[in-house]
């Protein structure tokens, strides 16, 4: 209720890429402030074991996470976990730095309550990424997500993917191939049958040394037939979960003018709009698999009801991102009170 009628008025009347970082910085500095972070515990954690899930053999303390893409370069996770997430998702990261696409990049729809970003996998490169994660104190599931460099070609993916996991994969709790980023030209492709395979024997068999859990985050502009494909490998090369979904690139659902949604421009869309297909999404994997494999949930998970439903359609955990903008902190205690009262 605070964030929505104070610090949600402040950020929103900034551009939403310097609210972001305005906020995340704001809050480093405030955690010098002696007790803030035990007052933010205080506020927004709920401890209690009905919550712990067991999922690809790692303990969560609740299943609701950050997505990727908010700590893009792992800046600001050991903060973040005072809010009360039982895991974070940093990057996605790259083995090259690079700058992203021309600003701006990220806008609201807050008719909606979505964003659209076309950000092209800005981040500080793999190196200074690791270089950061080692400091990590908060005691928190931390998830790795890596991609391909925007000059690296498709043929080539393979390559960037090994040297990010070589570097990230002893310092994380689970890595996730993202190949659904609309940003970045053609990585989607990357999900065709074909090349996701090519990706995936190579990855698993670096990934022996480490042994951490595989995950592969989808599209939600996948057909069936697609997540079929999908559902295939992830039995063939012993993938360890699906995160369901990232953005997209359709602009269903809207009530947002043409006009406006048009003058914005390409970029993936995320928050309420596409809750409805990523939880279609879950339930078909969860349903045809029997609830074999694990799913993250994540896309347009805007409040406790929203969590709870895809839970219900097969999650074992879920993520937020644009919810998390929208109403703030307080969504993740919220989920994990009702999950309580159940
Ligand atoms: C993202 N997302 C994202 N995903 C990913 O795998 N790697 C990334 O780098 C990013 N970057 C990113 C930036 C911004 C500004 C947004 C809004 C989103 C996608 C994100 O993790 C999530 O899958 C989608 O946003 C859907 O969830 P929400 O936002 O509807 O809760």
């Amino acid at each position: 209720m605070f964030y929505k009628l104070f610090f949600r008025r402040i950020l929103f009347f900034l551009s939403p890429e310097i609210a972001h970082y305005f906020s995340m910085f704001f809050l480093k500095t405030a955690f010098y402030i002696p007790g803030f972070g035990l007052l933010i515990k205080f506020l927004y954690s709920i401890e209690n074991k009905k919550l712990h899930r067991n999922v690809f053999g790692i303990l969560f303390k609740n299943p609701v996470g950050l997505a990727a893409g908010f700590d893009k370069n792992a800046q600001f996770f050991n903060e973040l976990a005072s809010f009360g997430f039982g895991f974070i998702e940093i990057g996605t990261v790259t083995p090259v730095p690079q700058k992203g696409n021309v600003k701006p990049r990220l806008f609201r729809l807050k008719k909606d309550n979505a964003l659209i970003n076309r950000m092209g996998f800005n981040n500080d490169g793999i190196d200074a990424v690791v270089k950061r994660i080692k400091k990590r104190y908060a005691n928190i599931v931390l998830g790795g997500n890596i991609g391909k460099n925007k000059i690296t070609s498709n043929e080539a993916a393979s390559s960037d993917y090994k040297k990010c996991v070589d570097k990230i994969a002893p310092y994380v709790d689970y890595l996730v191939l993202n190949v659904s980023s609309p940003n970045t030209p053609n990585l989607i492709e990357l999900q065709n049958k074909k090349d996701l395979s090519c990706l995936l024997v190579q990855v698993q068999e670096l990934n022996k040394k480490y042994n951490k859990p595989l995950l592969i985050k989808i599209s939600p502009d996948l057909n069936f037939t697609q997540i079929d494909d999908i559902i295939e490998l992830v039995y063939e090369f012993n993938i360890s979960g699906i995160i369901a979904t990232n953005t997209s690139s359709n602009r269903l659902n809207l009530t947002t003018s043409k006009e406006h949604v048009k003058k914005t421009g390409a970029g993936g869309l995320s928050g309420q709009p596409i809750y409805q297909k990523s939880k279609e999404i879950v339930s078909y994997i969860s349903k045809k698999s029997s609830g074999r494999i694990p799913i993250i949930a994540v896309g347009g998970i805007m409040n406790a009801q929203d969590a709870l439903q895809m839970l219900d359609s097969g999650a074992s955990l879920v993520q937020i991102y644009t919810g998390f903008i929208y109403n703030g902190p307080s969504v993740i205690k919220a989920i994990n009170t009702k999950l309580l009262r159940r």
